[in-house]
């Protein structure tokens, strides 16, 4: 089990859930971060810290295809590990939905 990034965080990425991770495992994308599922321990205590709610467990239903975007891009994308400010807009784009098809960029970020 581990814990997955949704599209939710997509233009937000508040970056809170990083400086929580007891095993530094959230990788950085251009607009959004993703989780390395076989280093998540499941402990929990990134998901209450997201302001976007972009954080959930795999053992909610329907959330397999963010499981496989996890995987696939926590293998590409650069570590993260310290909280950087968010977009200048992520308030504006928390809780819009429909991110993943309109904004998704499958760029890395810059990681630290
Ligand atoms: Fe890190 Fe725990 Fe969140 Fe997994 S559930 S990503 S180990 S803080
Ligand atoms: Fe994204 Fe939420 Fe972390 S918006 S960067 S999952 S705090």
């Amino acid at each position: 089990m581990t814990y997955v990034v949704t599209d939710a965080c997509i233009r937000c990425k508040y970056t809170d859930c990083v400086e929580v991770c007891p095993v530094d495992c959230f990788y950085e994308g251009e607009n959004m971060l993703v989780i390395n599922p076989s280093e998540c321990i499941d402990c929990g205590v990134c998901e209450p810290e997201c302001p976007a709610e972009a954080i959930l467990p795999d053992t909610e239903s329907g959330v397999e295809n963010w499981l496989e975007l996890n995987t696939r891009y926590s293998a590409e994308w650069p570590n993260i590990t310290q909280r950087k400010d968010a977009p200048a807009d992520a308030d504006e784009m928390k809780g819009v939905e429909g991110k993943l098809e309109k904004y998704f960029s499958p760029e890395p970020g810059e990681g630290d």
